[in-house]
């Protein structure tokens, strides 16, 4: 749905004709109070205003996305939260919910023992940021069950809203784990939540995460063909949070009545979408509107909704005419987390101590570091190749480790890897790691640690692109990494040959 700027004001004049109705209907109770109805009443009051927020995918970030991307600066909480006071300050009723996949990123399952602290730490920084921000449902995503359910129900217990999951069960009972369903009430709607989390998640998955009882997942469309039925009979709209794949999805707006929204988040292939083109963001399928929104909280979703009893399905207000007498309409956009929006100044407190606090980490449970001697660092190199290491220098790998330095960034777990050597193999502590800061030769050559000693019977292969997909990759990178395009502005010069 892509706008141009005179269909934009159309959509304004539009908007502002709607207005008054709005400011009607937000006095209506006490309109109400024995005053004789105005002539237009009737079709004021049948309309109630909803402004519903949501976020999707969120894979346990806090801060803007991606490093190129932080030249874009989108993303954050602060930010989020920041925003989410602006609105909640021009809408009065305000629906915020999260649509799962929110605490953990789809790499923390491979985390080590000693990395989960920070994790964990972080995730509880996310729900109570959440708790401030006024989130009032979130769907259980199989990336939040990543470090156990016993930690996720920890979080439940921190947690001001329920986590939804009406599939996710114990596998002995079949009782659910969570509530599945939540009914809110806003601005005079009664609005159904329904959560279902991804029914094709491997066995294994579940029984890791929480070993002593495992779980099991129930069928999506089976659970929602029971529950959206029940919810429809108790409220206004019926909203469901589903992080199935996106056939899944499509296929259960197309099987199960009742459902006014369906907040997706766009699994193909088994991968979560983090980018959603303008055009992917919206879908009807059998008067079921699937809303998308951008991962890592870069954008979040909003739909500005007009809700008349018995108007469904709802329509988009449109630039080409007035909507058809009688039907909800929405509008939606996406909100943006630029720096423009300041940021929320107690969150951002609470980021500051965890990253101040990133540094302590669980010591005990360091494991040993038995390739540490494998590791010669750039020091080592540059005795025998000057010309390369002054090359070397100018590059900004050469400076990674200050870039982290300068947001305070630099012992986060889900930071340091990429901008030093060695994270995990040759050094863990921050008292052990100096010699290893910065984007390093052994980064892209790879590690040889026979050669100083005998050169000439100790070669190394030429640097592959795979050396830098390690870090270069997709999330990372706002622009495609083209291999043959980047590889001249990194490769030192060639050694004198005769
Ligand atoms: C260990 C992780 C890592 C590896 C491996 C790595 N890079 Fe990088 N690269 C970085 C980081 C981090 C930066 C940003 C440094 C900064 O600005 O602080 C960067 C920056 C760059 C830049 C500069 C970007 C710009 O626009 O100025 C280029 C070009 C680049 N890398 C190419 C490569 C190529 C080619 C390879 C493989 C031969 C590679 N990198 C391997 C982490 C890595
Ligand atoms: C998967 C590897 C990886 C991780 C993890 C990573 N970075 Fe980076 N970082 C990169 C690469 C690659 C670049 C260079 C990107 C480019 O120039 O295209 C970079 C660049 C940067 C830059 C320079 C940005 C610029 O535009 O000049 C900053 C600052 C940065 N990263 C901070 C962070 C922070 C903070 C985190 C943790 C929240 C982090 N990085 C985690 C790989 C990573
Ligand atoms: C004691 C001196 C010395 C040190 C230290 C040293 N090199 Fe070398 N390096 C050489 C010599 C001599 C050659 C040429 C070998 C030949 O002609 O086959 C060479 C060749 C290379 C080459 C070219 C490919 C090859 O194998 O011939 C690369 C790449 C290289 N070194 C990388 C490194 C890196 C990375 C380090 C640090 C980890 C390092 N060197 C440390 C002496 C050294
Ligand atoms: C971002 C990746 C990257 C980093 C970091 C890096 N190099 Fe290189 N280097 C290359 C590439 C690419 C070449 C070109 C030859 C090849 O493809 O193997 C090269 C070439 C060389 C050569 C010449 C090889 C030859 O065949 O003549 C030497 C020696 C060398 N590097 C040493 C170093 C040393 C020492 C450091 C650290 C001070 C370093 N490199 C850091 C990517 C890197």
């Amino acid at each position: 749905m892509k706008r141009s700027a005179p269909q934009i004001i159309t959509v304004a004049i539009l908007l502002m004709m709607v207005y008054p109705a709005l400011v009607g209907n937000r006095h209506q109770a006490s309109a109400e109070l024995g005053s004789t109805p105005a002539p237009m009443k009737q079709l004021q009051d049948a309309s109630k205003n909803l402004f519903l927020v949501f976020s999707i995918n969120n894979i346990g970030y806090i801060d803007v996305c991606g490093c190129k991307r932080k030249k874009v600066r989108q993303g954050s909480i602060t930010r989020r939260a920041a925003y989410i006071g602006q609105a909640r300050y021009h809408h009065e009723n305000l629906l915020l919910i999260d649509g799962g996949n929110t605490l953990f990123g789809p790499d923390d399952g491979k985390k080590k023992d000693f990395e989960k602290k920070q994790l964990l730490s972080k995730a509880k920084l996310i729900i109570e940021s959440y708790n401030r921000m006024g989130y009032e449902a979130m769907l259980v995503g199989h990336h939040d069950l990543t470090l156990g359910l016993s930690a996720l129900l920890e979080f439940q217990k921190q947690a001001s809203f329920p986590l939804l999951s009406a599939n996710l069960v114990y596998a002995d009972d079949r009782k659910p784990v969570f509530p599945g369903t939540a009914i809110i009430e806003s601005g005079g709607l009664k609005i159904g939540v329904l959560g279902l989390t991804i029914d094709t998640i491997p066995s294994y998955f579940l029984e890791r995460a929480n070993p002593e009882r495992p779980l099991a997942l129930l069928n999506s469309i089976e659970t929602a063909k029971k529950l959206v039925p029940q919810l429809r009979e108790q409220c206004d709209m019926v909203v469901l949070l589903s992080a199935n794949h996106l056939d899944t999805n499509r296929q259960l707006a197309a099987e199960v009545d009742g459902i006014d929204l369906m907040l997706d988040p766009m699994i193909e292939l088994g991968n979560h979408k983090i980018w959603i083109d303008e055009e992917d963001s919206l879908e009807t399928i059998n008067n079921t509107l699937l809303a998308r929104t951008d991962s890592q909280g870069a954008r979040l979703g909003t739909l500005d909704i007009d809700w008349i009893e018995g108007g469904g399905p709802m329509v988009t207000l449109s630039v080409e005419e007035a909507p058809p007498a009688g039907r909800s309409t929405y509008w939606y956009e996406r909100a943006s987390m630029e720096p423009h929006l300041l940021e929320d100044p107690e969150i951002l407190q609470m980021v500051d101590a965890f990253r101040r606090n990133a540094e302590f980490l669980d010591i005990e449970k360091l494991p040993p570091l038995h390739n540490k001697d494998k590791y010669l660092t750039a020091t080592t190199c540059s005795v025998c190749h000057v010309e390369q290491t002054e090359f070397w220098q100018k590059t900004k790998h050469a400076t990674a480790f200050a870039s982290l330095v300068e947001t305070g960034d630099q012992w986060r777990q889900d930071c340091i890897a990429c901008h030093v050597l060695g994270y995990g193999q040759a050094f863990i502590a921050p008292e052990d790691a100096e010699p290893y800061k910065n984007v390093q030769c052994e980064n892209c050559h790879g590690l040889n640690p026979d050669h100083p000693r005998d050169p000439v019977n100790h070669q190394w292969p030429s640097v592959k692109e795979t050396a830098c997909l390690v870090c270069h990759n997709k999330n990372q990178t706002l622009e495609d990494f083209v291999f043959i395009r980047k590889r001249p502005q990194v490769a030192c010069p060639l050694m004198p040959r005769n």
